[in-house]
């Protein structure tokens, strides 16, 4: 185990230039040459101090804390309510992917297993951490723009904070890359093909790219749910606003053809489905439903608030009034609701 906090100084390994390592401290000098934003405090402090500090001046509003790098781009908070979320939804998708962190087919042979792993938008850094010891030869790099993730992490893992909308960082670990993975990053991207383009640059030959994200709707098999309905509704709101804050969902049901279009070989696809509620009979699918119904009614506010008051024009009061017949639509067995969860994995072509 390791320390990995934005504090930790490495420099470079005595005389081994090709043995770099991409440190914290070395990523705020780089991102600070291409910042004239930042200056010193009035306290004098150094620069690299002065930006250290500013990503943990979290941005404060609706009750909730929201990330201060690059602020605003990111519309869901990212404090301990929102954590505790994610913890427990990273729980129901080990569930659902039967105990698998990834699906792309990758080597588990030591000579062929992943050298570079990268996990964008990290979150919490649950997905990063079991990487980073399922595939210990690998060093796992998981980026996101608050720093939140803990500090005792396996040897092979370190977090840096980044803008994944940005231009991606240059250095060894950030070229020839084996494997790019991508979970519950909906609401994050400006441009899906854009992302899936670079990721493909960044890529080895014959390494993979891996997209896990939810399509945000609901659907039934039993019939149409109507637009009438508050949960199906709430998510066309959702959608709505990601597309006016740009950083639209819609493009989730077509990742396989935005993978194909990027230059991606032997794209695969699989799409769940997460029920919503207990409804469904087998033990595993109750438990999932049961899960997801908590997840979803535990997000609601924090993908709410900033999203609907900054780009749908709705005041506090008029979010929550629409919350509470959101919460009593989760609890309606009847309509038998799911979302669809898609994960889709492509190959960057050997030649
Ligand atoms: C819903 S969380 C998911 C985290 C994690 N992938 C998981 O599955 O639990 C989305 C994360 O994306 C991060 N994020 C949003 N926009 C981003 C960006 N432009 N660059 C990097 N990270 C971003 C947020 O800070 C948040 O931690």
């Amino acid at each position: 185990m390791n320390s990995n906090s934005p504090s930790d100084s490495h420099s470079l390994r005595d005389g081994d230039s090709d043995k770099f390592e991409f440190t914290f401290e070395f990523y705020l000098d780089s991102r600070r040459r291409i910042e004239s934003d930042v200056s010193p405090g009035p306290e004098h402090r150094d620069e690299t101090q002065s930006l250290t500090e500013s990503i943990y001046e979290y941005h404060k509003e609706y009750g909730r804390t929201y990330h201060a790098y690059r602020a605003g781009s990111y519309h869901v908070p990212n404090d301990v309510i929102e954590h505790e979320r994610q913890e427990n939804q990273y729980e129901l998708i080990k569930i659902l992917l039967d105990g698998r962190l990834y699906l792309a087919p990758l080597s588990k042979d030591p000579v062929r297993s992943p050298r570079k792993i990268l996990d964008l938008a990290t979150g919490t850094g649950r997905w990063a951490v079991e990487m980073a010891d399922e595939f210990p030869h690998a060093q796992v790099i998981g980026t996101d723009l608050s720093p939140v993730q803990p500090e005792l992490v396996p040897p092979n893992l370190r977090f840096e904070i980044d803008d994944g909308n940005e231009e991606w960082q240059d250095g060894p670990d950030w070229h020839d890359i084996d494997y790019i993975h991508f979970r519950f990053t909906v609401v994050s991207w400006a441009d899906w093909g854009q992302m899936l383009r670079v990721a493909f640059e960044r890529l080895r030959p014959g390494g993979y790219v891996e997209m896990q994200e939810p399509d945000c709707d609901i659907f039934s098999d039993n019939a149409e749910i109507p637009i009438t309905n508050p949960l199906k509704a709430w998510f066309r709101d959702l959608r709505r606003a990601a597309a006016l804050a740009n950083r639209p969902i819609d493009a989730v049901p077509h990742l396989k053809q935005l993978f194909i279009e990027a230059g991606f070989v032997d794209v695969q696809e699989k799409v769940y489905k997460i029920p919503i509620g207990d409804w469904p009979r087998g033990r595993k699918l109750k438990q999932m439903g049961r899960l997801w119904r908590q997840n979803v009614a535990d997000g609601l506010p924090g993908f709410s608030y900033a999203l609907w008051n900054k780009w749908l024009d709705r005041s506090r009061e008029q979010i929550d009034v629409q919350l509470v017949e959101v919460r009593k639509a989760l609890s309606d067995k009847k309509s038998r609701a799911y979302e669809r969860f898609f994960v889709v994995w492509g190959r960057k072509p050997e030649i």
